[in-house]
C-alpha cells in the first residue's frame, strides 16, 4: 500500500512539473499554481489519505509530500520568474521607439533671411574692399548720440525712439538705437586710411508694423582717408546696389539731414520696372565726429552710410509685411 502511495505521490509530482513547464502565460500559471497545489490537487489528496496508514508508513509517506510539495512550488516560482521578464521583454518591445526611422520627408535648416541679407552685404562689401568691424549692443550715451554730434539737448535725438537701461546714471546707458556709434569705437581704434563695414542689431522703442520691428539690422559704412569726396561716396553706393541687387538696378541720393553728417544726403535705389525704394542715410563724415574719433578734419575726410538690412532682405524676396520674417512660422521660413 505504502509503496503505491509513494508511486502516486512521485506521479503527482512529475505531473505537477510537467504541467508548470508547458505555461506560456503568467495567466495559465496562476490557473495551473490552483490546480496542482489546490486543496482539490492529487498532492492534497494524497495528503487526505495519511490518516488511513500505519503508522511507521505514514511518516515515510508525509515527508515524500511535502518535498513533492516544496519541489512543486519551488518549480512555480522560477516559472513566474521566467514569464515575468519575458513579459517585460515584450512590453519594451512593443513600445520601442525607432529613433534612427527615416521618414519620407527630411528638413534641411538654412539661414534665416536676414542672416543671409547680412552675409551677401558682407560678401559684396569685402568685394569692394571693405573690412568688417563690429560694437557693442549695449552702448553709453556718449557713443550713440554725443559722438555724432548730437549732443545733450539735440533735437535729432529726439528722432530716436531710445531704449534706456537702468544701468548706472540715468539715461546714460541705453540699447544702441543705431550702429552709427561703431564709427567713433573704428576711428579710436584703427588708424586711416579706413574702409569698414558694420552689420549688427539695434533697437527702437518702435510697435511692430509692416515696416518697422523693435529689434532690427542695420549696416554701417565708414570710409576715412584723404581728399575723400561725395562723388567717391556716390560710386561706391552705386557699385553696392548693382553687385546685391543686379546689374538692373540704380542709384540716387537726394539731400537729407543727419547731424553726423554733412552734408547728408537719403539714398534711394531704383528698380528694373523704374519703382524706386528709400534705402537709407549716408553723407560726408561731419569734423565734430572726426574729432570724437581722434582724427583731426584738416587732415582725413571721409564719408558714411547706414541702412536697414532686413528691408533688404524683405525687398530682394518681396515679403510683404516685416513681421513675418521674425514670428518662426515653419511654412514662412522653409521658402528661402
Ligand atoms: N544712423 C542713421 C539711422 O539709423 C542712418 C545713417 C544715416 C547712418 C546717415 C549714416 C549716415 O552713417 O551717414 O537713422
Amino acid at each position: 500500500m505504502s509503496t503505491d502511495l509513494l508511486d502516486d505521490v512521485r506521479h503527482a509530482h512529475e505531473a505537477a512539473l510537467g504541467q508548470i513547464a508547458a505555461v506560456t502565460s503568467l495567466d495559465q500559471l496562476r490557473t495551473v499554481e490552483a490546480q496542482v497545489l489546490g486543496k482539490k490537487g492529487p498532492l492534497a489528496g494524497l495528503k487526505s489519505r495519511l490518516g488511513t496508514l500505519p503508522d511507521d508508513q505514514r511518516k515515510s509517506v508525509g515527508q515524500a509530500i511535502n518535498q513533492a510539495l516544496e519541489a512543486v512550488g519551488a518549480a512555480l516560482g522560477e516559472r513566474r520568474q521566467l514569464l515575468t521578464a519575458a513579459a517585460l521583454q515584450d512590453k519594451i518591445a512593443l513600445e520601442r521607439i525607432d529613433l534612427t526611422e527615416v521618414t519620407a520627408r527630411r528638413r534641411r535648416g538654412h539661414p534665416h533671411l536676414s542672416t543671409q541679407a547680412w552675409e551677401r552685404l558682407e560678401d559684396v562689401f569685402i568685394g569692394l574692399g571693405f573690412q568688417i568691424a563690429e560694437g557693442p549692443e549695449v552702448e553709453s550715451d556718449f557713443y550713440n548720440f554725443e559722438a555724432l554730434n548730437m549732443p545733450a539737448s539735440h533735437p535729432a535725438r529726439s528722432g530716436f525712439d531710445t531704449m534706456f537701461t537702468d544701468y548706472k546714471d540715468d539715461g546714460s546707458v541705453l540699447l544702441r538705437t543705431h550702429t552709427s556709434p561703431v564709427q567713433i569705437r573704428v576711428m579710436q581704434t584703427i588708424e586711416p586710411p579706413i574702409y569698414m563695414v558694420m552689420p549688427g542689431k539695434v533697437f527702437r522703442r518702435d510697435t511692430p508694423d509692416a515696416t518697422h520691428m523693435p529689434v532690427f539690422h542695420q549696416i554701417e559704412g565708414l570710409v576715412v582717408d584723404r581728399n575723400i569726396t561725395m562723388a567717391h561716396l556716390a560710386g561706391t553706393i552705386d557699385a553696392f546696389t548693382k553687385a546685391f541687387f543686379g546689374e538692373g538696378f540704380n542709384s540716387r541720393l537726394r539731400p537729407n539731414y543727419f547731424p553726423f553728417t554733412e552734408p547728408s544726403a537719403e539714398f534711394d535705389i531704383q528698380r528694373p520696372d523704374g519703382g524706386w525704394i528709400e534705402l537709407g542715410g549716408c553723407g560726408m563724415v561731419h569734423p565734430n565726429v572726426l574729432r570724437a574719433g581722434g582724427l583731426d578734419p584738416e587732415e582725413w575726410s571721409g564719408f558714411a552710410f547706414g541702412f536697414g538690412i532686413d528691408r533688404m532682405a524683405r525687398e530682394r524676396h518681396g515679403v510683404e509685411d516685416l513681421r513675418e520674417m521674425f514670428s518662426n512660422d515653419i511654412r514662412f521660413i522653409e521658402q528661402f
